[in-house]
């Protein structure tokens, strides 16, 4: 009898172990730095090899010695990652032990949620409900805002374009903004409908808004690929490019950031399909950067402000991303991103990196904004929104409006800018 009772506590106490120790029930974020160039390769081929997605950096081609990874690791991959690791006697933090909770609380059905006291702009939004509201945008404003068909996606979703335009006066210029390149960085679509319900409720209240409003019109897009987007909802929380079928092999989606006319496929851009920075089989291949670019082809006497809003790593880039050279008015685009990031450590006591994206990140080619440079938007920037890694692409809703606002806050800075120098 004792024995069986000693033989009972001891399988439980093993069972107490391993629940509570080494099988993972939730996925992870785990942060990784390799020391080695062996522990590099064994960390490339891992987040090559196994059901991972790399946070950081966008590809295992950036992996270094000394340089901190970000790898999301699912429960059922957690074992034998971990195992990897300690085999190649590689230490690991856990940045993030919860993440299903974490992306439960970021798709949360709000509208039976009682107990939320946040707006629908403080709550991310699948695409449904993002057509749903760009459709009611321009109804309930039918003498301020337009939707715009600007072309369609890979899957044959509409792509449409808010054109916001507050005042009537003739010759006016306009900014261009498109959110949501990539699929998984939600904050960026969340930004977009931000911006536009801060334009209309805040236009002849808010000076600068005002200002900026007087003498542009704005065209928004608020989802630029909406396939990816709508996967990332629904299947794969990570999913980063389009969702374009490649032909020669198993492997589905183009870096759409990676597939504009600039320098296109060359370093930091892979011709590999299965690669997250794949680059398409040639610019512009891909019906979502098709339709941007042509939409900036045919407005680009008056479009004087080009933004692409990602996430996350809190930069404000300008060009070229694409070579190390100087931008023409290198000068003056520095000057613009050193004061709106000194207008968000002020107002929001947050720090932005700046500077051109080559030198601030890394080569990567075929970039929309270094495109829409070229093209002769003289004043184009890619921002990085929030946040440095705490909890990346999975930013709980709490978080959206200072995001967004200190976001904004950097919009205003460089629009009021451009507005003075043109
Ligand atoms: N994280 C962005 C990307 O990988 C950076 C964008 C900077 N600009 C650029 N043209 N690459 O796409
Ligand atoms: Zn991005």
């Amino acid at each position: 009898m004792r024995t069986l009772l000693i033989l009972f506590v001891l399988i439980h106490s093993d069972k107490l172990l391993r629940t509570g120790g080494c099988e993972e029930t939730q996925d992870q974020i785990l942060s990784i730095t390799p020391r080695t160039l062996e522990q590099v390769d064994i960390l490339k081929n891992i987040s090559s090899q196994h059901e991972t997605a790399l946070w950081q950096p966008v590809s295992s081609h950036y992996i270094k010695e000394e340089t901190e990874v970000h790898l999301f690791v699912p429960a059922n991959s957690s074992e034998t990652v971990k195992g990897l690791l300690h085999k190649g006697a590689i230490t690991h933090e856990v940045l993030l032990s919860n993440a299903n909770e974490l992306i439960e609380m970021q798709t949360r059905n709000y509208s039976t949620d009682p107990r939320s006291s946040s707006s629908f702009y403080e709550r991310y939004h699948n695409l449904e409900d993002i057509f749903y509201w760009i459709n009611k945008t321009q109804q309930d404003n039918p003498s301020t805002v337009k939707a715009i068909l600007i072309g369609s996606s890979y899957e044959k979703r509409p792509l449409y374009a808010l054109k916001l335009s507050l005042n009537n006066d003739l010759n006016k210029k306009a900014m261009w903004i498109d959110c949501g390149i990539h699929a998984r960085e939600w904050i960026s679509p969340a930004f977009c409908l931000w911006f536009v319900q801060y334009a209309l409720a805040f236009y002849k209240i808010n000076q600068d808004i005002t200002d900026i409003l007087d003498n542009m019109d704005v065209y928004i897009l608020p989802v630029m690929n909406p396939d990816g987007y709508q996967y990332t909802w629904t299947t794969n929380r990570m999913w980063r490019k389009n969702r374009s079928v490649n032909r020669s092999n198993n492997c589905i989606g183009v870096d759409l950031n990676r597939n504009f006319d600039a320098n296109w496929c060359t370093e930091g851009a892979s011709d590999e399909p299965c690669t997250e920075i794949y680059c398409g089989a040639y610019p512009e291949s891909e019906p979502e950067s098709r339709a941007v670019a042509d939409f900036l082809r045919s407005h680009k006497d008056s479009v004087q402000l080009y933004l692409s809003i990602h996430s996350y790593s809190q930069m404000l880039l300008f060009p070229y991303s694409c070579t190390l050279d100087e931008a023409e008015n290198h000068n003056d685009l520095l000057e613009m991103v050193q004061e709106a990031a000194q207008v968000i450590r002020r107002h929001y006591r947050n720090t932005y990196k700046y500077g051109s994206g080559a030198k601030t990140i890394y080569l990567a080619p075929g970039g929309s904004d270094d495109w829409a440079y070229k093209l002769g938007i003289k004043y184009s920037f890619t921002f990085e929104l929030q946040d440095r890694g705490r909890y990346g692409f999975l930013l709980p809703p709490s978080y959206i409006s200072k995001a967004c606002n200190e976001a904004l806050i950097a919009v205003k800075t460089i629009a009021l800018k451009v507005i003075e120098k043109t």
